[in-house]
């Protein structure tokens, strides 16, 4: 009985998946302009609205660091290497830092990958602290403000917080020397210590080319109804390994494994970019990143993101309604997607496939060698704009200090 009403359900839901699939062709040409909270802000030229100064430092704050590990420009967090290659030939630097708006400190962090290629953090604070030392005792910037016109590059999973199992990350909190600074970070969270208000938050780094590469003609229909690929429970995907993800994917796979409307597994497919081709909804769940390059790939192949992360922090939030593009699930709903799922109208999924089949919405998820106008380094410099003039008061008054040099776990002091 069960059974057959599930086979009904599914012919029910693939002849409607097919309908939009097929209507998805009609209006494949027919994309929808995006407006977010802070305007139509996503072809915004930066260009003319701020000027950046690049300090100049040693190679061994960042050449030096990539020439031992090349991995380090194709992991998820490259945008630290690539933001620095984009600003030193962008319109938008300047070489007379009496005139510039913002201060930039090319450093690499998180290059620092173990023989599988996870970044080690471990190291960052201390070299963060060294290049922070240098810059405020060659230049006078640093200390006018104590940081609040300079911003870092750290994507690192829990940003400026360097430390990748969360207990430990919210133990430690932002570098002290760095909480002044504006951070663009991937890690988005609120009411998180590791997001300070004014950050940046900016989609990981996916490869362009390699996505590209993996096109399949626009007419074909998405026949997958609900698509995810990736760990249900931890590392190993033991189900006795402990409570990952805050439980959100295990509540993904103990309700839906079954269910054939649901196309989810761990195995990780060579047609992986291609099933998202032919999918309608993408889950983007909490856990092992939650922030990690699936939600940039959802967007680049048109499968409708179904956020599953409490609280959560997307890339570019005030420049992209999230809220209208994709589908955000409370965790404690999951034993209920199925039902939310089906229950969406046709016309508002077509909606959602037009705002995601917007080139400025993909563009804007790319970190594009070269850059490309509407592309994430412009997103970035556009939220960097938007936070001009600074205010009066991040200008502190001769002698004032108000970062403490010494705060922190003593171990972060240790010269780099
Ligand atoms: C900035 O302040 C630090 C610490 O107070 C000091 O050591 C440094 O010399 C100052 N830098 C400049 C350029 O005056
Ligand atoms: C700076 O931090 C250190 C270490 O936490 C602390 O002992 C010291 O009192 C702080 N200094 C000021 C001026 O708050």
């Amino acid at each position: 009985m069960r059974i057959s009403m599930w086979v009904f359900a599914l012919l029910l839901v693939s002849g409607f998946v097919c309908r939009v699939g097929a209507k998805g062709l009609d209006h494949s040409l027919h994309t929808e302009r995006i407006s977010g909270s802070a305007g139509d802000v996503l072809e915004d030229n930066p260009v003319g609205k701020l000027k950046v100064y690049i300090y100049e430092l040693p190679s061994k704050y960042n050449k030096k660091i990539l020439q031992k590990d090349p991995r380090c420009l194709t992991h998820m967090f490259a945008a630290e290497i690539f933001m620095h290659r984009f600003l030193l030939s962008s319109p938008v630097r300047t070489l007379n830092p009496e005139e510039a708006d913002w201060f930039y400190t090319p450093i690499y962090p998180t290059c620092d990958l173990t023989p599988t290629g996870l970044p080690l953090p471990f190291k960052s604070p201390r070299m963060m602290r060294s290049a922070i030392q240098l810059i405020s005792s060659n230049w006078p910037y640093w200390n006018r403000t104590e940081g609040a016109d300079h911003f870092f590059v750290v994507p690192h999973d829990f940003g400026a917080c360097f430390h990748y199992q969360e207990e430990k990350a919210i133990e430690r909190g932002i570098l002290p020397l760095l909480q002044r600074a504006t951070l663009v970070q991937t890690f988005g969270q609120r009411n998180h210590v590791c997001l300070n208000e004014g950050s940046i938050t900016i989609p990981p780094y996916a490869p362009p080319q390699k996505m590209q590469a993996h096109l399949i003609p626009q007419d074909t229909p998405r026949s997958i109804f609900v698509y995810f690929r990736g760990l249900f429970f931890d590392v190993n995907n033991d189900p006795e390994g402990g409570y990952y993800a805050r439980g959100a994917r295990a509540a993904v796979w103990e309700n839906f494994k079954d269910n054939p409307l649901f196309d989810i597994s761990t195995d990780h497919p060579v047609t992986y970019y291609e099933d998202m081709q032919r999918a309608v909804f993408c889950l983007c769940p909490l856990g092992w990143a939650p922030w990690s390059p699936r939600l940039v790939e959802a967007v680049i192949f048109g499968c409708i993101p179904v956020i599953i992360a409490d609280d959560i922090v997307l890339p570019f939030a005030d420049a992209i309604p999230w809220e209208q593009i994709g589908v955000f699930v409370a965790e404690e709903d999951v034993p209920n997607l199925d039902t939310i799922l089906t229950s969406i109208p046709p016309e508002v999924i077509l909606r959602k496939q037009r705002l995601l089949a917007n080139p400025s919405m993909k563009q804007a998820m790319l970190f594009p060698q070269p850059a490309q106008p509407g592309d994430a380094f412009h997103q970035i410099l556009n939220g960097l704009a938007r936070k001009l003039p600074h205010d009066k008061n991040v200008f502190l008054k001769p002698g004032e200090k108000i970062l403490n040099w010494t705060a922190g776990p003593v171990g972060d002091l240790k010269p780099w």
